[in-house]
């Protein structure tokens, strides 16, 4: 299926705003990620920028007003909301919106989001008091009744130096808002809800200390964006970890491989699949204490106790209840990684397993690369090079889909 912006044309409307240097930071990052990003300025975006930096990290064209009047202008006018796939104003400025809104058509910009056939998403950015002001406030509003998708803004320091709503988003916040819009259009897994837990889980000896493993949770946030890349509606169960949470998942924070319990079964009834990636305890001390154990009590005599085991829960509600359709494990291995995975399959009642070996250094926890097996109930075993986690993602996602196709 691979990435979503991948050669995806994308027309990024600029207006005047002092966000407008991140405009060129979002440029970058949508090129970087394969989409062929065109640029339009305003008048005023050009008193902030100019349309050579925009050209600098696209590759591509930026227009700006004079293209409109000039040899070429009767292509234009039309034609560049027309040869697009998106259409991203960022920063969106109160006097674009309000244009669009009532559909006047004064510059190249508003020309293209008027003639445009493609979805339109923007990042409103201004002053606060411009921001929630009746008359902007009136004029986001009828965009969205108009199927405009409007991203933030945020609360935060304006220019001003004062705080207030009226920020514009982050550029990585935008990618996934972009991501998300385009993943609902497009997307293979629309209408399809899934479950994806990440991460180690802690267990707790005493009020600050914890039990848990080297699981870093990127493989499972990188399933979660690609199944929101594919339109999926997507809940996101994960152990403490700094990742951030990809754009349009709900995600649901726990600690303790009870509460990761607690959490999937509450969340899996009625999903089309659960993606297992969390590295979950097998043992956790049997009674964690309250306070924080001093050295002065001496060495702590641990006693361990089992986990709940997940998947086995899960395989006894669906057999009860048909939910989640589709199961999908992780198997991190030091050795005999076919047959471990094998046996894990089967008994924890999967449709499909992922197996790495964790003894390599450049595959497994902690780093951006994995090498996997995939083993499924019919008994395929099919062994990938080296990929990076999001292209595992896909990988994953990609065999999801056809489980799915082959229940329908
Ligand atoms: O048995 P092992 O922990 O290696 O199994 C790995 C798979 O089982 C993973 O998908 C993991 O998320 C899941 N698991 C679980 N409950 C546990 C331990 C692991 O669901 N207590």
């Amino acid at each position: 299926m691979g990435n979503i912006l991948s050669e995806k044309r994308i027309l990024l409307g600029v207006c005047g705003s002092i966000a407008c240097y991140k405009a060129a930071d979002l440029a970058s990052k949508l090129t970087q990620q394969g989409a062929i990003v065109s640029t339009v300025l305003t008048a005023a975006a050009q008193q902030f920028i100019t349309p050579l930096t925009f050209q600098s990290v696209s590759g591509q064209r930026a227009f700006t007003d004079q293209d409109l009047w000039g040899s070429e202008g009767h292509i234009q006018h039309v034609g560049l909301g027309h040869q697009t796939d998106l259409i991203v104003i960022a920063p969106a400025s109160a006097n674009t919106i309000a244009k669009l809104a009532h559909g006047i058509c004064d510059n190249l910009l508003t020309l293209a989001c008027l003639a445009a056939t493609c979805p339109i998403l923007i990042a409103p950015a201004m002053d606060s008091g411009m921001y929630t002001h009746p008359a902007t406030q009136a004029n986001v509003e009828s965009l969205r009744q108009r199927g405009v998708y409007v991203a933030g803004p945020a609360i935060g320091r304006m220019a001003s130096g004062l705080s207030g709503l009226g920020r514009m988003l982050e550029p990585s916040e935008i990618l996934g808002h972009i991501r998300l819009l385009l993943g609902r259009q497009e997307g293979k897994l629309r209408g399809r809800r899934l479950v994806v837990t990440a991460g180690g889980t802690w267990e707790p000896i005493d009020a600050v200390r914890a039990i848990t493993n080297r699981s870093s949770g990127k493989q499972g946030f990188a399933i979660a964006q690609a199944a929101i890349d594919q339109g999926a509606e997507v809940t996101l169960i994960a152990a403490p970890t700094n990742l951030s949470t990809p754009v349009g998942a709900k995600r649901i924070d726990i600690h303790t491989a009870q509460e990761m319990l607690g959490a999937v079964l509450a969340s899996v009834q009625e999903a089309d699949a659960l993606i297992m990636a969390a590295a979950v305890a097998d043992y956790r001390p049997e009674s964690p204490v309250k306070e924080k154990l001093s050295k002065d009590q001496g060495i702590p005599q641990i006693q361990l106790t089992l986990t709940p085991d997940i998947l086995s829960a899960v395989a006894q509600l669906r057999t009860h209840s048909g939910f989640p359709r589709v199961v999908i494990g992780f198997a991190a291995e030091s050795s005999d990684l076919i047959e471990h995975a094998r046996q894990k399959l089967t008994r924890k009642k999967l449709d499909l397993i992922v197996a790495n070996d964790i003894t390599a250094t450049d595959a497994g926890f902690g780093t951006d690369t994995n090498r996997v097996t995939l083993l499924d109930a019919m008994g395929n075993v099919q062994s990938y090079p080296l990929m990076s986690k999001d292209e595992v993602a896909d990988l994953i996602l990609q065999k999801l889909v056809v489980l799915l196709e082959a229940m329908a």
